[in-house]
């Protein structure tokens, strides 16, 4: 494999991370014993990834955030009172906008800010004492950070539920969600699917937690379609390999495979982790998805990409009915109020929490 120099190696020093942590692929639990988390109230849980959760808690997010869609008007006082504060290190338009649309949809408000360059931190202030200071103000905490580990060590320093929206090349466990939510109103199903996710498999964290995830849920044949610089890493490999009903292949080549596809999960090459322009400039549109290609796909295959996408997805693309890309916007908004309504325990008037054995089948 070709010598790549880009900053994934951006954890933070040994001395930040808690003795207590775990980062996936630093010594992150086994499979097993995620699958024995306990599946207790939801209340007061931080969410770095979502193996914090367990799968019935999750697919309960997700039984919350339909509800929410058809009751909008009943949940709008859910969290009236709250604060929410989105600390973002790191640029943001969708994300962020979203965790606070969420909020103030609620009933709640918002605090915080984008560009640590505003901020404390600009003076030097560490992110332990930051949390610290912010847990005073508010009931929950949004955090997206350059650094791997950096939404662990917050969410060890708050006294309040902090929620990763974004940690380096490591996980995105919302935008997880609103995936997981489109695959939901797509096929009515999260499983039995073959997933293609194509681009930068490297340093993307949305693909890194959505793999994660589904292979919680099995039986998801995963098709990883990357330039040989920005293979999939081997914690996330490791992951697939130790879900017996999950598999995977590696292949370079788009139109090749497109046809066998449920799903298309397009990502963007991460520019801001690369540590060489020209090896950037070499990679970022090795995979543009256009009418051409998609005619030889399924005709429901489901088209997703987390955003902002730059060149891999030709807008003739967008009026596909296989297009489901702002439709994961949407739903987005829809996990975040799910999710941040459970955190801080407030319940959404009129939703009848399903019975732990309906939810799990
Ligand atoms: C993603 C991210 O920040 O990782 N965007 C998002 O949150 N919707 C994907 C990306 O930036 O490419």
């Amino acid at each position: 494999m070709a010598t790549l120099y880009a900053k994934k190696g951006e954890p933070l020093s040994a001395e930040d991370i808690p003795k207590t942590g775990t980062i996936a692929g630093a010594g992150s639990d086994t499979a097993d014993a995620v699958h024995r988390r306990d599946t207790s109230s939801i209340v007061g849980r931080s969410v770095v990834t979502l193996d914090d959760l367990s799968t019935i808690q999750i697919r309960e997010l997700l039984r919350k955030a339909q509800y929410i869609d058809s009751h909008r008007a009943q949940v709008a006082g859910t969290c009236s009172g709250r604060v929410l504060a989105t600390l973002f290190y790191e640029p943001s338009t969708r994300t962020r906008l979203s965790f606070e649309t969420a909020m103030l949809r609620l009933g709640g408000q918002v605090i915080g800010f984008a560009g640590a360059q505003l901020s404390s931190v600009s003076k030097g202030e560490s992110i332990h004492d930051t949390l610290k200071t912010v847990s005073n103000y508010v009931d929950v905490v949004a955090i997206r950070h350059p650094k791997e580990g950096a939404a662990l060590v917050a969410a060890q320093s708050a006294d309040v539920p902090v929620i990763n929206a974004g940690d380096g090349g490591h996980m995105h466990p919302t935008q997880t969600l609103a995936d997981l939510a489109t695959l939901q109103s797509r096929f009515g199903r999260i499983t039995d699917l073959t997933v293609g996710i194509c681009g930068d498999l490297t340093f993307g964290r949305t693909v890194h937690s959505l793999i994660e995830t589904l292979c919680r849920f099995g039986n998801v044949r995963f098709v990883l379609i990357s330039p040989d610089e920005l293979r999939t890493p081997q914690y996330v490999l490791d992951r697939i390999q130790s879900s017996p009903s999950c598999s995977y292949t590696e292949e370079s080549d788009l139109a090749a495979v497109i046809g066998d596809l449920d799903v298309l999960y397009m990502t963007r090459v991460q520019k801001e982790r690369f540590f060489n322009e020209d090896d950037y400039l070499r990679l970022r549109d090795t995979y543009i998805l256009n009418a051409d290609k998609l005619r030889l796909a399924k005709p429901d295959m489901a088209v997703l990409h987390p955003l902002p996408r730059v060149n891999e997805i030709a807008t003739e693309v967008d009026d596909d009915p296989r297009a489901a890309y702002f439709e994961q916007v949407k739903n987005g908004m829809l996990v975040r109020m799910a999710l941040e309504s459970s955190v801080v325990g407030d319940e959404l008037a009129g939703f009848e929490p399903a019975d732990a054995k309906e939810v799990f089948a």
